[in-house]
Order: C-alpha cells, then sequence, then structure tokens
C-alpha cells in the first residue's frame, strides 16, 4: 500500500488523516491536533479539508440541503 504524505511539515499521511477522522475529527485543525501537532505553513488545509469531507460523504451521502416545501 502506497502512503500519500498530506502534511511534509508533521509528515501526516493519507491513513492518519482518515484514522483522526474515524476518531471524530471534523476540521484540518482537529486532524492536527489528533496527532498533536499544528499547522506550520499551512498548505495541507485544502487537501485534508477534502479528505474530510470524502470521509464524511461516505459515512452519509444524504443531502446536506433539505429542499424547502
Ligand atoms: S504541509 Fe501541513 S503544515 Fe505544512
Amino acid at each position: 500500500m502506497v502512503l500519500m504524505i498530506i502534511c511534509v511539515c508533521n509528515a501526516i499521511n493519507c491513513k492518519s488523516v482518515r484514522a483522526a477522522v474515524e476518531a471524530g475529527a471534523d476540521s484540518p485543525k482537529a486532524v492536527q491536533a489528533h496527532h498533536g501537532c499544528k499547522f506550520q505553513c499551512g498548505k495541507c488545509r485544502p487537501s485534508i479539508g477534502e479528505m474530510i469531507s470524502e470521509a464524511l460523504f461516505e459515512r452519509d451521502p444524504s443531502p446536506a440541503l433539505v429542499p424547502a416545501e
């Protein structure tokens, strides 16, 4: 299995991001905190955010918005 590094500054890979989300992290900052880290350059923030969105969508693919009646 190839592990893609998501955060170079803190050596957080894709598996580590998924583990943090499984443990309840729901924001990039929470993913960093789960691993005892803080953002350094912050360039990974969008990628982590995307991974969180994808994981949450896989968990509950129902639409977030409900049509108005
Ligand atoms: S790449 Fe994540 S803080 Fe720099």
